[in-house]
């Protein structure tokens, strides 16, 4: 009865079947059950049908439980009860999931068709983090928040999970206990105190949602949890627990000057409305998640020198590169983060100026270098379109799409000068908004408007086929120096071309004296050239930054930087230290790194540890540090 189970081929990531049966419109009504750890409720979905032959839909679908599928007569409000069957054996059910397949009746005469699925999640859903009330700031309720880049919605409630079929989420229900505030990805409408009839004991909160925007699934997104807000301008506002939201407000209160910027580069306006970010607890996995009307954030940007607006710069360009104009498929990742770290260092550039604008490309350089290596020169994962088949995409995942993208941008805005290249990107943007794209999209558009102006031959010599394709290196040289990353250099050298510590007093002031993006330039050079650092100027090196003591530094931009350093050179006083700060933070950037130098360093006592405190970290970074374990285990 049930047929075999296809990549999608306009996205191979997906095994539903969007180009037969498209899906167009959602409402979700949920019940937050943190007793249970788990939602249930259903989601009823409008398809267009677009191949009227068409037996069944497909849907992505990653551990759920699935009660009831029904067909909605939208004329009288009956509904029918459909057929299904969930796929639990299937050739890709490691890394896909197992899709659920709904059987529609035979001759479908309309073009549309509503469908009603009862489900719920499991206690150990990979898209969402369930945290206890002691792992909270106030300490006072539990929190949950979801994290379904790049294809975990398909965990949290079933859905046809491409970034290729763009939809609405005209009304969403989350449903909680009294005293907890639920957030989602959308405009709030409204919310109402309801009884639940198997918990009449209890008050709860019914909060409803809309998004009027058609988003792509990966941008799903809810949170809840004790959350205070605080808004910071006509546009913009920030939530967070009580104990960091006037940190929080006073580290971003310049979100609305961020805002403007990007609207005037892009020339087109912040159409989603609101601008809010929420401050996450700690096992929040990536630095930022540009979800609509409410950015998601890592509390470890909270550093009090403002040094983390980047970040926020990334998140709001995403805007329009990711948001708006998306890529089509995980293999064209590049598409959205390549041109948003382009549009954030622009937006760093307009405010801050050159020399940081620099400092930001350098600092990314390096971390492309280190990237390339670690991940393999030859690696299909070092290209910045890479050939992932039926992998998850998240294993993919690395600055090499971003880093490798932004160059590729630079480079072409170098050859072909500011303005015409600003103008292109407006075109880029009012052409493809509310679409998603892939790389021919975007080289066609410039392409064709090149050749209007007559410039065409500009881009002659741009190596398509390297910069897009091949993995390692980018195929041209660049230059990043700056001022201060040219300061930091000198430290750099001076430090490798010691002969003892007699200068040691001199160093340290120059180091103390440094920005915090300068140390980072700093440390990344002893990093990328750790073969050439001798054990007495390391030593020097450790007594100038001081960073193995618990309380010199809370830039974890630096700190992780700084151990990997100290471990790959088996500095035995930076264990006990790097474990402590691992245990702090839930950002994959950091604690993968870290934790692939702490294994090397000591593989049972490292493993012991990361077991006994890997409940609080995300699915993804918990997958992916235990693959590096094995490869680790693998070398010898
Ligand atoms: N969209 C990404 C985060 C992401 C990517 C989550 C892929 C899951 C799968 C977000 O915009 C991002 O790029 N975050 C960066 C921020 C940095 C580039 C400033 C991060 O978390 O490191
Ligand atoms: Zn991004």
């Amino acid at each position: 009865m049930s047929s075999t189970i296809k990549q999608n081929k306009n996205d191979i990531s997906s095994l539903s079947n969007f180009d037969e049966i498209k899906q167009l419109r959602y409402n979700v009504d949920l019940f937050i059950d943190f007793d249970a750890k788990k939602l249930s409720g259903n989601v009823e979905i409008e398809f267009n049908v677009i191949n009227k032959n068409v037996k069944s839909v497909f849907l992505d679908n990653m551990e759920l439980t699935i009660f009831k599928c029904q067909l909605i007569n939208k004329k009288n409000g009956s509904l029918e009860e459909l057929k299904y069957v969930i796929h639990t054996e299937n050739p890709f059910k490691s890394s896909l999931g197992t899709p659920l397949e709904i059987m529609l009746p035979e001759n479908i005469e309309t073009e549309k068709i509503y469908v009603k699925i009862d489900f719920e999640t499991k206690s150990s859903c990979d898209g969402l983090l369930w945290l206890n009330k002691e792992q909270t700031e106030t300490k006072n309720f539990p929190y949950v928040f979801s994290q379904c880049q790049a294809i975990l919605c398909r965990s949290v409630l079933p859905c046809q999970d491409t970034p290729n079929a763009k939809v609405y989420f005209d009304k969403v229900s989350l449903t909680v206990e009294e005293g907890i505030n639920a957030l989602f990805g959308g405009q709030f409408e409204s919310k109402e105190n309801v009884k639940l009839d198997f918990c009449k004991e209890k008050n709860f909160t019914k909060f409803i949602y809309t998004q009027k925007i058609c988003i792509q699934t990966y941008l799903f997104a809810f949170a809840a949890g004790e959350i205070m807000y605080q808004k910071v301008s006509e546009r913009c506002g920030v939530y967070a627990e009580k104990g960091i939201i006037d940190k929080a407000v006073k580290e971003f209160n310049d979100m609305e000057v961020m805002l403007k910027a990007a609207e005037e580069y892009i020339d087109y306006p912040y159409i989603w409305g609101d601008y809010n970010i929420l401050f996450l607890p700690q096992g929040f996995p990536y630095g930022g998640m540009e979800n609509p009307n409410i950015t998601f954030l890592n509390q470890a940007l909270l550093v009090g020198d403002k040094s983390m607006a980047p970040t926020i710069a990334h998140e709001m360009a995403h805007s329009w590169t990711g948001n708006l104009v998306t890529n089509k498929d995980w293999n064209n990742f590049w598409m959205n983060e390549g041109f948003t770290v382009f549009l954030e260092r622009k937006i760093m550039q307009i405010l801050h100026g050159q020399d940081l604008f620099l400092l930001e490309s350098n600092v990314g350089m390096d971390e492309l270098t280190y990237a390339i290596k670690s991940v393999g020169e030859t690696h299909n994962y070092s290209c910045m379109h890479p050939h992932i088949n039926d992998e998850n995409p998240d294993d993919a995942f690395s600055v090499v799409p971003y880093e490798k993208g932004f160059n590729l941008l630079y480079y072409i805005e170098q050859l072909i000068g500011d303005n015409i290249f600003r103008d292109i990107f407006r075109k880029y943007i009012k052409e493809f908004a509310f679409k998603s794209v892939e790389y021919m999209d975007f080289r066609n558009l410039l392409e064709s408007e090149l050749k209007k102006l007559g410039k065409l031959e500009l881009i002659s010599v741009v190596d398509w086929d390297s910069w897009i394709y091949k993995p390692g290196k980018i195929p041209i040289d660049t230059n990043f120096s700056s001022e201060s990353g040219n300061n930091a250099k000198k430290l750099f050298e001076d430090i490798i071309n010691s002969q003892d510590l007699s200068n040691l007093t001199e160093f340290q002031k120059v180091y103390n004296s440094m920005y915090s993006i300068s140390k980072i330039v700093f440390l990344n050079l002893f990093l990328n050239n750790i073969s050439g650092l001798k054990e007495k100027n390391y030593e020097l090196l450790k007594k100038i930054t001081n960073l193995n003591e618990k309380e010199e530094c809370n830039n974890a931009e630096i700190n992780y930087t700084w151990f990997q350093v100290a471990l790959k050179m088996k500095d035995k006083d930076s264990y006990v230290p790097a474990l402590e700060f691992v245990s702090k933070q839930g950002r994959m950037k950091y604690i993968r790194p870290v934790f692939i130098q702490l294994y090397r360093y000591d593989r049972v006592s490292t493993r012991k540890f990361f077991d006994e405190h890997k409940f609080k970290w995300h699915s993804v970074p918990v997958r992916l540090i235990e693959s590096e374990f094995e490869k680790i285990d693998k070398e010898n």
